[in-house]
């Protein structure tokens, strides 16, 4: 897949270490960028009900120190640096120096659900600490960064993309149709980022009780895109199909387990007639149109220009305050799992991070379709291109 991307994208740094580094490659020379709006999108991914103690210590702010001059990106590989304020309570614990102090955090009893048991295993660690700073969802601050600037593109051509959640373990909000916009507009203030705000409250009182129970939860999150031109993707080829990298993208998400795009899953249960969006001709503003988009935007893997709409399932968190059962690498005795400062349920952040990831895929794929170095060069093939469409 990499060798076919437009934009690419790297991120390094531990949890605990000195900070988030990410280096991002192929954005053209011309995008004003500046660091407040990328940080408006990291404080986004802090925010939402159930997060625990660390979202309190940080207050994550991009530093941008290569590939932006005077507000506009350069065209060269721009690198996105933000610091973590835990490090300075973890720097024995995390030096990169050989260190003669006694750690007091070493892990030795893997949590189930986590990368912990297998990390170790694979890499040949006695610290599954080695394990979990790296695995941890603190990475996705990177993520959120990077889709940040992808936004930023795409926001240059009017695609709007939001994020906002549909469940909180058993508790399903009513579906109710908004465009991406009112969707910011709306759930911003909300505690879980969901429209309906009956359902809320139980999901809000439902998290409360599983940090009760020393329990944790998962949930469903939709991203809503508007505004894409038909025929990003392509079905020629299998690495080039969108849907494919939409779901590689979201699956790469920590504790994402399942993506659904438009109505997926229901409608494998319904009849073709039941499913399928039907065409008709609106002549008056010489363009197709549907009746309904029950596939989400998307038709032989490409866009089809209606809104796009894509859902996570994130399973519950895997560190619980009353640990499950486990066993320790070292002395092979059962034990309860360690417990690692946790969330419990991430869900809200989620559907941030899933809005970035989405918007870095699309971006990848506006530029595989749009590409030019520059912004003016991928505005004129834009345009040319929403021409050639119109008279289609
Ligand atoms: C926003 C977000 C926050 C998370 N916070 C935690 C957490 O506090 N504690 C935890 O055990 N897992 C947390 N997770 C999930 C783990 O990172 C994830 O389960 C783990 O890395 C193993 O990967 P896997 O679930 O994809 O197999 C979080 C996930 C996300 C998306």
């Amino acid at each position: 897949m990499q060798s076919l991307t437009k934009l690419r994208y790297l991120t390094s740094g531990e949890s605990h270490g000195p900070g988030l580094y990410t280096v991002l490659e192929g954005m053209p020379s011309g995008l004003p960028i500046e660091v407040e709006y990328i940080n408006d999108q990291l404080a986004r991914r802090q925010k939402g009900y159930g997060r625990g103690g660390r979202m309190k210590i940080e207050t994550d702010q991009v530093e941008i120190t290569a590939g932006v001059r005077h507000g506009y990106t350069l065209g060269a590989p721009i690198c996105l640096s933000i610091q973590n304020s835990d490090w300075k309570n973890w720097q024995d614990e995390m030096s990169v120096s050989p260190t003669d102090k006694p750690l007091k955090r070493v892990v030795t009893r893997p949590r189930p659900g986590h990368a912990d048991l297998v990390g170790g295993i694979k890499y040949d660690f006695r610290d599954l600490r080695n394990v979990l700073e790296r695995a941890s969802a603190r990475e996705t601050t990177s993520r959120v960064a990077c889709g940040a600037v992808a936004r930023r593109l795409l926001e240059e051509f009017g695609v709007k993309i939001a994020g906002h959640v549909t469940a909180v373990g058993p508790v399903r909000a009513r579906v109710l149709p908004a465009t991406a916009e009112e969707i910011l507009q709306k759930t911003e203030e909300t505690p879980l980022r969901c429209l309906d705000a009956e359902a809320e409250t139980k999901m809000v009182a439902l998290i409360d009780e599983a940090k009760k129970m020393g329990d944790s939860l998962g949930g469903i999150f939709e991203i809503v895109v508007d505004g894409l031109p038909p025929g990003l993707g392509s079905y020629v080829q299998w690495d080039r199909k969108l849907d494919g990298r939409l779901a590689q993208a979201m699956l790469s998400i920590q504790a994402v387990k399942g993506v659904e795009i438009g109505d997926g899953f229901d409608n494998a249960l319904k009849f073709g007639s039941q499913v399928h969006d039907p065409i008709y001709y609106d002549a008056a503003k010489k363009a197709f149109t549907r009746s309904s988009n029950r596939a989400g935007g998307l038709e032989g893997s490409m866009t089809t220009g209606l809104p796009l709409i894509v859902r996570g399932a994130l399973k519950p968190i895997s560190t619980l305050y009353e640990p499950l059962h486990s066993v320790d690498i070292e002395t092979k005795q059962e034990f309860e799992a360690s417990v690692e400062r946790s969330d419990t349920c991430a869900i809200a952040a989620a559907a941030v991070i899933g809005e970035a990831v989405i918007a870095i895929t699309l971006a990848d794929a506006f530029l595989e379709k749009f590409g030019g170095d520059s912004l003016r060069e991928i505005r004129r093939n834009y345009d040319g291109y929403i021409e050639q469409v119109r008279e289609y």
